[in-house]
């Protein structure tokens, strides 16, 4: 049985990828510092997988820390989530995002390398396409930056890609995520943002719950069929599998791969209000605001490339999506 290490185990992605790796029969070790979940995400989890998870409280940009972890285990892959996320909050705070996310996977890397393990799945994410030439997005158009968030994932593919030119032994997996949304089916676990949420789903089911008032749209002049932005969402549960495929791509081929995980469909703002009331029953007062800065019109994923490496096509829709985050919000209305 593979032995895989999971960084960032605790957070949105990070909790429902756990569940999913050890429903294929993988042993996970999760790692996390707390930073941006709750520990009230374990008791969860071992209700639902009916074990307590092996978890070990750590930051990975602490060589001592992880070297203490991978003295105890033997991995055969580590899938690194461990990053902070938040796009606004980068432009504020680049150099935490840098010490973070650059550090953390140098640090990953640096001791996977110590230790004979080297295959790796990375989160990255479509903001490494920048504003989109052409839709829907294939893997081999342009990347670019807009802000410091997008930079540590374009630095973060390109310190993968230069490690396995150094040493072909290595394989990397770069993910490029789309928007994921929805929970898990049993509502007992779900996305939990601290403070105002800066995503569209989570605010929502805000809204939906009645923990704010009103939804502000972000735009409706952009060029798109009701002006509002649109995006390719996709449920976490199908993400989650995507990380297992991935994992299951690496043990079983000597190749690197970089694919997105999509579900090749985009909604547009309105389209997710209007599902989510119908989910939640619940009506979503929205009014419309001035764009958001940095924003693009809109943005989807050919996920024609993971179909074909990973056999792994997402199989949730919108209203699925909906129902799923509807359930969590409802049983969890202040979170964790
Ligand atoms: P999240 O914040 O819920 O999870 C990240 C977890 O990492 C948190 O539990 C946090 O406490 C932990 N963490 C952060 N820094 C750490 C460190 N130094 N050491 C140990 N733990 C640390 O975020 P998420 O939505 O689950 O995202 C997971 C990954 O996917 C991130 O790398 C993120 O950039 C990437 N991603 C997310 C999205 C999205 O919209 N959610 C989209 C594309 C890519
Ligand atoms: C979706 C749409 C907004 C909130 C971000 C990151 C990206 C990736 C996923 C990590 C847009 C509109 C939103 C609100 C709104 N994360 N909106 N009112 O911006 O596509 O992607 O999360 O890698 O890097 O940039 O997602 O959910 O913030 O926005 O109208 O209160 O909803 O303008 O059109 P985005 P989002």
């Amino acid at each position: 049985m593979s032995k895989i290490l999971l960084t960032g185990a605790t957070g949105y992605i990070g909790s429902h990828t756990w569940l999913a790796l050890l429903a294929a029969g993988y042993e996970v070790v999760g790692v996390d510092d707390f930073s941006n979940s709750s520990p009230a995400v374990l008791p969860r989890l071992a209700q639902l997988a009916g074990a307590m998870p092996v978890f070990e409280c750590a930051d990975v940009g602490d060589p001592e820390a992880l070297e203490a972890v991978f003295a105890k285990h033997q991995f055969d892959a580590v899938v690194h989530f461990a990053a902070f996320k938040a796009v606004g909050e980068s432009g504020e705070k680049p150099l935490d995002y840098y010490r973070n996310n650059i550090g953390g996977l140098l640090t990953v890397c640096a001791t996977m390398a110590a230790h004979g393990c080297r295959r790796i799945v990375f989160s990255s994410s479509a903001t490494v396409y920048g504003t989109p030439e052409k839709l829907p997005l294939r893997e081999d158009a342009p990347v670019s930056a807009v802000n410091p968030y997008g930079q540590t994932k374009l630095i973060g593919e390109t310190i993968l890609r230069d490690v396995g030119a150094a040493d072909p032994r290595w394989q990397t997996a770069a993910l490029r995520y789309f928007n994921p949304v929805g929970a898990h089916e049993s509502g007992q676990i779900g996305e939990d943002p601290r403070g105002i949420p800066n995503n569209l789903m989570p605010y929502v089911a805000q809204v939906a719950v009645g923990r704010r008032d009103v939804l502000k749209v972000f735009g409706n002049d952009y060029d798109t069929p009701d002006g509002t932005g649109v995006r390719d969402y996709i449920h976490v549960l199908d993400l989650a599998e995507g990380h297992v495929a991935a994992v299951r791509f690496l043990l079983s081929h000597p190749e690197s791969i970089t694919v997105n995980l999509g579900t090749g469909q985009g909604y547009s703002v309105l389209d997710v209000v209007r599902a989510y009331e119908a989910a939640s029953g619940k009506p979503v007062p929205y009014e419309f605001a001035p764009r958001r800065a940095g924003d693009v019109a809109a943005c989807w994923a050919d996920p024609s490339l993971a179909a074909e490496k990973l056999g792994w096509r997402a199989t949730r829709g919108l209203a699925t999506m909906c129902e799923d985050s509807w359930r969590w919000q409802s049983l969890n209305p202040q979170g964790f």
